[in-house]
Parts: C-alpha cells; sequence; structure tokens
C-alpha cells in the first residue's frame, strides 16, 4: 500500500508511524487521514507488530490538527458527518487496536493532534511541546474525542478549561495535569517510546491486549454526543467565520 503523507516503518516488532507534511505542522488533510486509517487497519492485524509508536515529521509539531483548508472544504452537514465518522473511526481503532500505541510527541499537540496522541494509549513528550484544544476559536470543538477523552484523562473542570478556553499548556503543565506520562530530551521522544513499547512486551501478549480492552471498555464514552455538538457547531456562522479568518490571517469577529 502507497501510503500519502505519512510514513510507516517497523523495527523489529515496533511500527513506527510518522506522520508526515511538516511544512503544515502534520496537520491532518484528506490525504493522511485515509492512509492514517489504512495504516492504522494494517499495523493492527499485523501478527509480527507488537506495539506502535505515532510520532510527527520534524522537529516543530507532532500535529495540529485537522487541516484547516480541508474542514473549509466541507460544504454541507453530511460532508461534516461524514468526516467527523472518518475521524472518530481512526482514533477508535488506534484507541481499541490490541497492542499499546504509544504517542511520541515532539512538538505542536493541538486540536485533533492532541485527540489523536489521547486515543494512543500513552503519551511522551518533549520538553517544548504544546498541548490545546482550539477549536472554539475557529468557531468549533474538538470533534475526534477530545470532549470525552480529555476529561477522562485530566478531569472534567481541567478539560473545560482548555476546550472553553481553547489556550495552549505546556509539557510540564500537561505532565502535571495527567496528559502526559513522561518528557523525554528532544531527539529521544522515539527512542524513549521504543524503550517503553519493548517493556510492555514483556508480559504476556494476550495479556496486555486484554488488560487494555479491559480498562479501554470501562472508560468508553459515547461519539454521538460530541457529533451533535458538531454538527450544531458546522451549521453555524461562526464556523465558517473562525475558519475563514485562520486561513486569512485575521481575528475573527464571532457573533
Ligand atoms: N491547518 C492548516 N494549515 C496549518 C495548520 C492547520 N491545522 N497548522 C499549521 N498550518 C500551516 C500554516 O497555515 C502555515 O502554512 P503556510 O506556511 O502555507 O502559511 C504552516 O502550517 C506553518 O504554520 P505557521 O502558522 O506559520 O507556524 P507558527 O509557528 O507561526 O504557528 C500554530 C503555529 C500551531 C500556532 C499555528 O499554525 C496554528 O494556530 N495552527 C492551527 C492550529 C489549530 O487551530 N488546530 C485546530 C484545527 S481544527
Amino acid at each position: 500500500m502507497k501510503y500519502r503523507n505519512i510514513l510507516v516503518k517497523s523495527e523489529g516488532p515496533v511500527a513506527v508511524i510518522t506522520l508526515n507534511r511538516p511544512d503544515k505542522l502534520n496537520s491532518i488533510d484528506r490525504d493522511m487521514l485515509q492512509s492514517l486509517s489504512a495504516a492504522v487497519d494494517a499495523v493492527a492485524k499485523d501478527k509480527s507488530c507488537r506495539a506502535v509508536i505515532i510520532t510527527g515529521s520534524g522537529n516543530k509539531s507532532f500535529c495540529t490538527g485537522a487541516d484547516i483548508n480541508y474542514l473549509s472544504s466541507l460544504k454541507t452537514e453530511r460532508d461534516a458527518a461524514r468526516f467527523v465518522d472518518k475521524v472518530h473511526s481512526v482514533f477508535d481503532r488506534i484507541e481499541g487496536m490490541g497492542k499499546p500505541v504509544i504517542a511520541a510527541v515532539n512538538g505542536y499537540c493541538l486540536g485533533g493532534g492532541c485527540e489523536l496522541a489521547m486515543a494512543c494509549d500513552i503519551r511522551i513528550a518533549t520538553p517544548d511541546s504544546m498541548f490545546g484544544q482550539p477549536e472554539v476559536k475557529l468557531g468549533i470543538l474538538p470533534g475526534g474525542g477530545g470532549t470525552y477523552r480529555l476529561p477522562a484523562l485530566i478531569g472534567i473542570g481541567r478539560a473545560k478549561e482548555m476546550i472553553l478556553a481553547g489556550d495552549t499548556i505546556s509539557a510540564d503543565t500537561a505532565m502535571k495535569i495527567g496528559l502526559v506520562n513522561r518528557i523525554v530530551a528532544s531527539g529521544s521522544v522515539v527512542k524513549e517510546a521504543k524503550s517503553i513499547a519493548l517493556k510492555m512486551n514483556q508480559g504476556s501478549y494476550n495479556a496486555v491486549k486484554n488488560a487494555k480492552w479491559a480498562v479501554n471498555a470501562n472508560t468508553r464514552l459515547n461519539n454521538a454526543i460530541e457529533k451533535k455538538g458538531f454538527l450544531a457547531c458546522f451549521g453555524h456562522a461562526d464556523r465558517k467565520e473562525g475558519i475563514s479568518a485562520f486561513l486569512e490571517h485575521r481575528k475573527p469577529r464571532f457573533k
């Protein structure tokens, strides 16, 4: 399979998926989403693959979320519903994969990037990484699981502060509140992720798979509510204004 805007490399029992649009800070466009979906299925069914690492290309960004040009190409509510369903489906398959998935965060981790990292089992980050859900500044809300994975990870109050204010937080703060498991030196984040992945492979593969399933099953919430909120934003004039403002490099004027 030829992937676009991602790279997939197997290193022994560990597969590394690299989001690869560094000039656009690894934001997720249509091609990347399609390829990520296919790569997730491929590594999930590859029996020689025992753990997966997801990282970003370059040293500035893990992922800055959905490509805002891609978002602006969604014209109808049906387009928006399809987009949210696709993102939910890919992120849910990452979360549900029967093997550990580690996000190796190397820089900006915003919007859908933060949601992608949260769909992984654990997150490790470089000291200069920045985390945030800035969607309200675009007139939308986190539509990739952020409305339930973020509260589950850091608590409802802190999650509401991040989602409603749309501000970014440092790696240090992210670690203090439980969004990140550990911070490692820039340049060694993938290496550290590999060593954790190998550690997670010391136990029984079957036990690891079922333990992951049980934790997920006990904490799983509903995508349908988030989709309803996303579509309510999509149908509002503020979504058009927020996205146009970003693309035109100006401040939005919301109603
Ligand atoms: N969608 C589309 N393009 C994006 C993007 C995104 N989510 N994130 C970054 N880019 C693009 C920029 O438009 C820019 O493209 P250009 O060189 O063609 O102008 C390029 O990536 C580099 O980004 P730039 O904004 O110049 O870098 P910066 O260091 O000044 O700022 C951010 C970095 C992350 C603060 C800024 O890019 C940003 O706010 N991005 C959007 C984040 C966001 O709202 N994500 C949620 C999406 S739902």
